[in-house]
């Protein structure tokens, strides 16, 4: 069964899928379990003007095998252009392109489009088989149960139709008026596995929280999913993938490990961008970095990981509290070895 790690724009970048991916490797039961994970969706239409702004959503360790590229734009020319230039230059490093078909994230909201792809179907399934026609890599789509519980059967319909075209599917099983909150229609996803190309696998996300609840989910009425995908649960549980619980030493290892990860990506990524070829894999060998080397925004974009790691742990309030004022290196690794040392 596949287990995946959601895209989130502005969480799921290289480092702490690396992280995820090391937890995995390192944990894994045996099973007949399959880590992938996503990029954060990334704009076609920045990456045509002007790739060096986005190309940061693409950036990759040796270690991710099972990686998938996801990009999102309404225009059939630029997601086509993009999709094919990213097979050209970087398809060693990616299993699937994905086409992203609606997201609510801050950046997309504010576009006049932000829901074309699901609302236009008839254009969207054009998009969909001129991206099939010009890819030779596999090609798959995450969408939800539909705009609204009205849209319900036209999404039925037309994800059953773009099966035929894809090697993955991924629905959300909220509809997109449903955004984030606890309800959803997981009958959805069981129909579509039922109706949907055998060839296509289908992959269900939505409020899933934990390794176990994930036997509830994957099989119902004699139909078993392909796949189980995680979001909200593996922010702050990068173990989620595996039976494993973490103890508070393993913890504190594993954010020093993840902050190192990304204040060295951060410094490999300025070199990147300063070269006219843009590489996007990232080495994984550390060098030492002395404290005024480091830039300040991997240390304040770090928060909002380790606020995640630290919920709900006794004090974390004030130890929150105390990091807004921490922008270097020394003084938060300090901060997070006395608060995580008994
Ligand atoms: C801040 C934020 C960023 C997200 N970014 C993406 C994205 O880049 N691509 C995407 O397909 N979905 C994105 N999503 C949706 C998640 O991948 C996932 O489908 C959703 O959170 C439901 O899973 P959950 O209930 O386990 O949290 C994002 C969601 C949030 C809240």
């Amino acid at each position: 069964m596949i287990l995946g790690l959601a895209p989130m724009d502005w969480f799921t970048d290289c480092a702490m899928r690396q992280i995820t991916q090391n937890i995995f490797n390192k944990y894994w039961n045996k099973s007949n379990h399959d880590l992938r994970l996503w990029t954060e969706f990334m704009t076609t239409d920045g990456y045509l003007r002007n790739p060096w702004w986005v190309i940061k959503h693409l950036l990759t360790s040796p270690d991710q095998k099972n990686l998938i590229a996801q990009i999102f734009w309404w225009n059939q020319e630029n997601l086509v252009k993009t999709a094919v230039d990213i097979q050209t230059r970087y398809s060693k490093h990616f299993k699937w392109i994905e086409l992203n078909i609606w997201c609510p994230a801050n950046n997309v909201m504010k576009s006049w489009w932000w829901a074309q792809l699901l609302k236009d179907k008839k254009s969207t399934l054009k998009i969909i088989q001129s991206l099939k026609s010009n890819l030779d890599m596999p090609f798959s789509i995450k969408t939800r149960t539909g705009l609204n519980q009205e849209d319900r059967t036209n999404q039925t319909e037309f994800i059953i139709k773009v099966s035929e075209y894809c090697s993955m599917i991924t629905v959300h099983w909220r509809t997109l008026i449903w955004w984030y909150h606890e309800i959803s229609d997981r009958d959805f996803i069981y129909n579509i596995k039922r109706l949907a190309n055998k060839k296509c696998k289908i992959i269900g996300n939505g409020w899933i929280k934990s390794y176990e609840e994930i036997q509830n989910y994957w099989k119902q009425n004699g139909i078993t999913l392909d796949g189980i995908m995680f979001w909200q649960a593996a922010i702050w549980n990068p173990w989620i993938f595996t039976t494993h619980t973490p103890d508070k030493k393993e913890l504190k290892e594993t954010i020093i490990q993840h902050l190192n990860l990304a204040v060295n990506h951060e410094l490999q990524f300025q070199k990147i961008i300063s070269k006219p070829k843009l590489n996007i894999l990232l080495s994984d060998t550390q060098r030492k970095i002395s404290n005024n080397e480091i830039p300040n925004r991997p240390i304040v974009e770090f928060r909002k990981h380790l606020f995640n790691y630290v919920k709900g742990i006794p004090w974390s309030k004030e130890f929150k509290q105390k990091l807004a004022q921490i922008k270097d290196y020394e003084n938060l690794v300090n901060e997070i070895n006395k608060f995580l040392s008994n």
